[in-house]
């Protein structure tokens, strides 16, 4: 008895003194073994048995009790030491934020129009039916609004899913010549390696009067933009389709990574995608009262030039606030 009193008492962590506990008053303790050699006590004894092993459980129990007290206490205070914040500590190293590289990317193609004369429009982030999809010759029950997972609010407004109706709006207020660029959020309901539910995208459109505006100057604009943001690459048009365009096509650079030869970044191709891009759609036109203009008009996914520009692999990193990530845009 004394000698599993001394042990507690020199209990020198909590887990130890639980192993204490189960030693004694546990399933298998000595004191519960005690208890269980009642049975074979004659009669007459037992009620003595019984008063001296529970005096002895008592005393355990109130050791342990006593210790765990005391042991709890210097844990608190050891974890209160250990976390200790010193407000009067001087810290040389000043520690400066860096700008996102989302921001930097959009801030550096914004600029690079601007320099080219290109207007900067806004649009609202929660549109109608009719900016979003309709006047961009996505009517109701047009297949093509499949390619587009949209967030619909109750009242029927819905968050936009591309920057493209920008130009509706700007095309409804103001007149040719139109140079502009549409930079901002978009929304789509998707979320994967290479999706997330909210990104940037950059919209530019030029409108003139009929003629003055050709798919040559969009091809020139174009090739000068990617190498201007891309350095030394190839530039590639594939013929695609857009509702909004006609003729429409997507936009490759040959790969930054392995310089066209083909490496899992750009599936072995040695090309990647990197805009959308054609010559305004008649029907577009029609829809804002334009009559005998052409223009040329292009999307880009401001991420998916980031992620190349710095060779960031997973594009929902570019959210997650890490501040290791950012660090390095420094
Ligand atoms: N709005 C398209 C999208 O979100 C991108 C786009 C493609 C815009 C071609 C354009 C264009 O202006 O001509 O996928």
């Amino acid at each position: 008895m004394t000698q599993w009193i001394e042990k507690i008492t020199n209990a020198a962590s909590l887990e130890e003194l639980e192993n204490l506990r189960i030693d004694t008053l546990g399933k298998k303790g000595v004191l519960t073994l005690e208890f269980a050699k009642m049975k074979s006590v004659p009669n007459e004894e037992k009620k003595a048995f019984a008063e001296n092993l529970n005096t002895q459980k008592t005393i355990i129990t109130d050791a342990i009790e006593a210790k765990k007290e005391i042991l709890e206490k210097e844990a608190l205070n050891k974890k209160l030491e250990a976390e200790k914040i010193d407000v009067t500590r001087f810290n040389n190293e000043m520690s400066c934020g860096a700008t996102h590289p989302v921001v930097e990317t959009m801030d550096r193609i914004i600029r690079y129009f601007q320099n080219l004369n290109f207007a900067v429009e806004e649009g609202p982030l929660v549109e109608d039916d009719f900016h979003n999809f309709e006047a961009l010759n996505l009517p109701k029950y047009h297949p093509a609004r499949d390619m587009q997972d949209t967030f619909y609010n109750k009242d029927y407004t819905l968050l936009r899913t591309h920057t493209s109706p920008v130009q509706i709006r700007t095309m409804l207020t103001q007149n040719t010549p139109i140079r502009m660029i549409a930079p901002g959020t978009v929304f789509r309901r998707d979320f994967d390696i290479t999706h997330t539910p909210m990104f940037h995208q950059i919209e530019a459109l030029v409108v003139d009067e009929a003629d003055k505006v050709s798919f040559a100057n969009l091809k020139h604009v174009l090739v000068e933009f990617l190498q201007h943001m891309f350095g030394d690459v190839e530039v590639r048009f594939r013929p695609s389709f857009f509702p909004f365009t006609e003729p429409s096509a997507e936009v490759d650079i040959s790969c930054v990574f392995c310089k066209g030869d083909g490496c899992r970044v750009c599936s072995q191709t040695g090309w990647l995608e990197v805009l959308g891009c054609g010559i305004v759609d008649e029907n577009v036109f029609k829809a804002v009262g334009y009559e005998n203009k052409s223009g040329y008009a292009f999307g880009l996914g401001v991420e998916r030039f980031a992620m190349l520009i710095h060779n960031i692999g997973d594009l929902r990193s570019l959210f997650e606030s890490d501040t290791r990530l950012l660090g390095q845009f420094k």
